[in-house]
This record gives structure tokens, C-alpha cells and sequence, in this order.
């Protein structure tokens, strides 16, 4: 079995080379696809690793590519020490592994341990074993509330709109905090503890470098599921209310001490958790030295493209990790957020702002979270409602839209769909046709592109020593601004988020996200000075 060994010395040598890293999220489903079945897969993301060298990201996180009936596209897991036949097969895996190690390219990957699907074996056979089995202790069923226990046992909702519990026919109802097909698991249970670790160990052991876990504030459950406050719901994807009794509970700690047991069995390989949580300091308990190694901040998500907000998310991101001695992460995009060229307005103002904002992330201390497709400047997209798959469309009676908008196939080339993804015509979501200047090929060769932009912030990044030290210091700035400097290294960075230009820190300038107005910084446009 390969381990991160096998890595080329120079980079296999860094134990802890996730601290300052370049992930790249690969959304399997939309990246490329090998086969022609108009859905991506392990061979499609192989033979791209060329492209993801050029760009300079320095790991991939997969999103779950393991056995899955897909109802919410492979979060929905019956098998998870398996490739699902859509994606490909173990051997396929193997070769993706290797490959992106020749090319110095690290390899994460996805795991679901809140909830399984409902075709997971044991889900079906605690539908056939009945009430108070053994079978069905692995899952948290429950009798309802009513004289009948026709009323659900609390008033729980789930992410994706609707009841979060589901009653079977002889009666029981049972918890799903996301879709009725993904069940809640009972971290109680010794055998789904048992479990996961096994799968932890199966992909240590073919050689993956680290994970992603999904929901890692999730699994754990008050004593008693006490109900929730309904209106103290947040909308979208996850909720990141402290009183929310679904999540964030105290027991969810002593999971991930488990998991950093066996992690620290594999040296050099390591785990983030997404965790929405607000607080900083119930933040900072999951990256505790004996839990995560990294957590997932999704500060710079919620900020609007306004220099106050943008400066109180980076300073609340660092504060909640200051007193771990781990990294922040950074993230502006994912495939469960609207995307953020769109976030901030979308046509060209949306694309200055969102060049803006990635000098501003890539000039930050810790590690860095791309998302596919924001490296070309993909917007979100309007599509039909013929072609909308997100259970959240179904579940929220048609009221809300979900997330497929953020997950359309990404345009590699050519001018009409499929742009290279597919040979297929019909690709799982639709292109727009008005992709045909965004494709990976448009953009290669033109120094003005986001991908360029891309390309050389992230190779300035690498190698340029002004990007040396953790901490930050920040300048006073006028209204609708910001100049943050890299206590180490010195780099500068500025942000104009205002309506009119204004004066530039001193220095020389090392990059900037468009043309510079003089020695003036224009609105929407951030530089980089040394
Ligand atoms: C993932 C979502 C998924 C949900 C349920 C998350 O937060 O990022 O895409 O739908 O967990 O697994």
C-alpha cells in the first residue's frame, strides 16, 4: 500500500505540510469526465493533474466518491470503503493517488460520518429488525410524541427543510438531520465508532494524505433531544446557532479524539473538519492538539464585499486559532455556497471584486481552500427548473433553489458545451453557452485572466519571502478600506471596497487584482505591495 512516502523527498519530508497548504476542492461530479456518461469520475480528475500542477495547489480534497444511491449526490453514503461504479473503482483510485503524488499533489478525501444512506445495509436491516433491536440502536430511532405517536418525538428540522425525522411502517420514527435517505447514525454505538475507524484505515492505508470531515460538529446528540427554537433557524445549507440543539455538542470532542488517535498513527496525514460554528472559543475546542488538525472557517463566506466586514472576518478567524497554535483556514467559495463572483454582484463588478478578494485571501497566514471553477471566475448559475437535482428544492416545497447553481461542469475548452468536460452532450447540470471566454483553455494564455491571476499569486505565494510569519498587523485606512502588512515577511496588502480611489500604502508593487489608477488603488481592487 502507498504512503505520503512516497512523495518526492522534498516535499514528503515536511511533516506538517498542511499549515500552510493550497487545497483545492474537487466537486467529483463536475470536474471531468472519463467515460462519457456526462458526470465526472477518478480517471476525469487524473487526467487533469497536469492543470492542477500549472495553477500550483499543493492537495486535492475529493468530495465522496465512495457507494452511494446519490439522493444527495454521494453525501449519502451505503458503502464508504468503496468507489461508487459512477466515479469509477478502487483500482481507479489507486492510480489517481499515485499519479497526483508524481505530480507533488497531495490527496484528501471526503468522509461522511454523521449519517449513512438509507440503503446502507445496516439502515435496511434496522428497518426489517424492528423496534428496540439491536439493529436499530445503531440509528436513532425513536416512538413519537401523541397518544398515538403519530406526532414526531421533538420538533426538530432538517437542513434541507422538512421534519428531520421520517416514521416507518410499524410506527418508530427516525432522526435525519439532512435528506430522509441519510439517516442519523448513534454515536453511542460502539460499532459505529468501530466503523469509522476501519474506514479511516482503509484509506490511510491506500495512501491518502488526509480527510475532510463533513458535519464534524454533527454526530454528537444532546441527552434527551430536547426540541429546538424554531425561529433561531438560520437559511441555507447549515445553521451556526450556539442554542441549536442539533449540533455542537459536548460529546462531538471526544469523536474526534478517536479519529487523531489513528491519524497520529500515519504521520504527515491530516484532518479538517467543517465546523459551523460562530463562537470562537466552542470553534477553537475542535482544533484542540488532541482533535482536528484543521477546522474549517467560514468567516470570509459570510462577508459582504466591505472592507469592515471582510477586516472582522479575518481578525475573528485568527483569534479563534490563536490560542490552538493551529492555522487558520481560508475559503471564499464551496459546493455549498452561492458562488462568490456571484456573492459579489456578478457581471464585471463581481469579477473585479472577486480578483480583489483573492489577493486578499492568498495574502493570508494558514491555509488556503480553493474551490473548482473560482479559478477561472465561474459565476453562479440560473438554471431551469427542469434541471435542478439539490434535495433542498424538493424538500423546501420548491422555495429554495439549493446548490446545484454552484455546481455546474467545469468549461475546459472549445466554445460550446460540453467545453471539454464530457464527450457527452447532456452533462449531469447544463452549461451555460456564454462559458465559451470562461474555459480553462480561453484563459491559459491571456495574462489578464483570473486564471492568471490565479496562477501567479499562488506562485508568489510559494516563493516570495515576504510571505513569511503568522501574524498581522493592520494600518489605518480610509473609509471603505483596509492595509494589512505580514508581520514576518512584510508583504502589504490593501483592499478598496469604497467608491473612490485612494492613496496606496508605500511600497513597490508586487501584484495587483486590476489596473492600478496612478499611485492611486481604485475601488473594487486590491494590491499587493513589498
Ligand atoms: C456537505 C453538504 C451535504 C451535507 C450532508 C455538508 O455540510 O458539505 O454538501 O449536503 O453535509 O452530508
Amino acid at each position: 500500500m502507498r504512503r505520503s512516502s512516497d512523495l518526492s523527498p522534498e516535499i514528503a519530508e515536511e511533516a506538517a505540510w498542511w499549515r500552510d497548504a493550497v487545497f483545492y476542492q474537487v466537486y467529483v461530479r463536475s470536474f471531468a469526465d472519463s467515460n462519457g456518461d456526462g458526470v465526472g469520475d477518478l480517471d476525469g480528475i487524473r487526467s487533469r493533474l497536469g492543470y492542477l500542477e500549472l495553477l500550483g495547489v499543493d492537495a486535492l480534497w475529493l468530495t465522496p466518491f465512495y457507494r452511494s444511491p446519490m439522493a444527495d449526490h454521494g453525501y449519502d453514503v451505503a458503502d464508504p470503503r468503496d468507489v461508487d461504479p459512477l466515479f469509477g473503482d478502487l483500482a481507479a483510485f489507486d492510480r489517481l493517488v499515485a499519479d497526483a503524488h508524481e505530480h507533488n499533489i497531495r490527496v484528501t478525501v471526503d468522509l461522511v460520518p454523521n449519517h449513512s444512506s438509507d440503503l446502507h445495509e445496516w439502515f435496511q436491516e434496522a428497518l426489517h429488525a424492528g423496534p428496540g433491536s439491536m439493529e436499530r440502536a445503531r440509528y436513532i430511532f425513536r416512538d413519537g410524541r401523541g397518544f398515538d405517536g403519530s406526532q414526531p418525538p421533538n420538533n426538530w428540522v432538517s437542513v434541507f427543510g422538512g421534519p428531520a425525522w421520517t416514521r416507518v411502517p410499524d410506527g418508530q420514527w427516525y432522526l435525519h438531520l439532512f435528506a430522509p435517505e441519510q439517516p442519523d447514525l448513534n454515536w453511542e454505538h460502539p460499532e459505529v465508532r468501530a466503523d469509522l475507524e476501519q474506514t479511516l484505515r482503509f484509506w490511510l492505508d491506500r495512501g491518502v494524505d488526509g480527510f475532510r470531515i463533513d458535519v464534524a460538529h454533527g454526530m454528537a446528540k444532546p441527552e434527551g433531544l430536547p426540541d429546538m427554537h424554531i425561529q433561531a433557524q438560520a437559511p441555507g445549507v447549515l445553521s451556526d446557532d450556539a442554542h441549536d440543539p442539533r449540533f455542537d455538542n459536548d460529546g462531538v470532542h471526544e469523536i474526534h479524539r478517536m479519529i487523531r488517535k489513528v491519524m497520529d498513527g500515519y504521520p504527515g496525514t491530516m484532518a479538517v473538519g467543517e465546523i459551523w460554528v460562530k463562537d470562537d472559543e466552542r470553534f477553537a475546542a475542535y482544533v484542540r492538539p488532541d482533535e482536528l488538525h484543521l477546522g474549517f472557517n467560514f468567516r470570509l463566506v459570510e462577508a459582504d464585499f466591505d472592507a469592515d466586514a471582510v477586516r472582522s472576518a479575518i481578525e475573528h478567524s485568527l483569534a479563534a486559532v490563536a490560542l490552538t497554535g493551529t492555522p487558520a483556514t481560508w475559503t471564499l467559495s464551496n459546493h455549498d455556497v452561492v458562488r462568490h463572483v456571484t456573492r459579489y454582484g456578478g457581471g464585471t463588478a463581481g469579477e473585479q471584486r472577486a480578483r480583489a478578494m483573492t489577493l486578499v485571501e492568498l495574502a493570508l497566514p494558514g491555509v488556503i481552500y480553493l474551490y473548482n471553477g473560482e479559478e477561472l471566475g465561474l459565476p453562479n448559475v440560473e438554471l431551469p427548473d427542469w434541471a435542478l437535482q439539490d434535495p433542498t428544492w424538493e424538500r423546501s416545497g420548491h422555495t429554495e433553489r439549493g446548490r446545484d447553481g454552484c455546481r455546474v461542469p467545469i468549461p475546459w475548452e472549445g466554445t460550446t458545451p460540453p467545453f471539454g468536460f464530457s464527450t457527452a452532450v447532456n452533462t449531469w447540470l447544463p452549461q451555460p453557452n456564454e462559458w465559451d471566454h470562461l474555459t480553462a483553455e480561453a484563459q491559459l494564455e491571456d495574462p489578464g485572466s483570473m486564471l492568471s491571476l490565479y496562477r501567479e499569486a499562488l506562485e508568489h505565494r510559494k516563493s516570495h519571502a515576504s510571505f513569511a510569519g503568522t501574524e498581522l498587523e493592520w494600518y489605518g485606512a480610509p473609509a471603505g478600506c483596509f492595509a494589512f502588512r505580514r508581520k514576518g515577511g512584510g508583504l502589504i496588502c490593501a483592499l478598496n471596497t469604497s467608491g473612490a480611489s485612494v492613496p496606496l500604502p508605500p511600497g513597490q508593487v508586487l501584484l495587483s487584482s486590476g489596473p492600478m489608477d496612478g499611485d492611486q488603488l481604485p475601488p473594487d481592487t486590491a494590491v499587493w505591495l513589498v
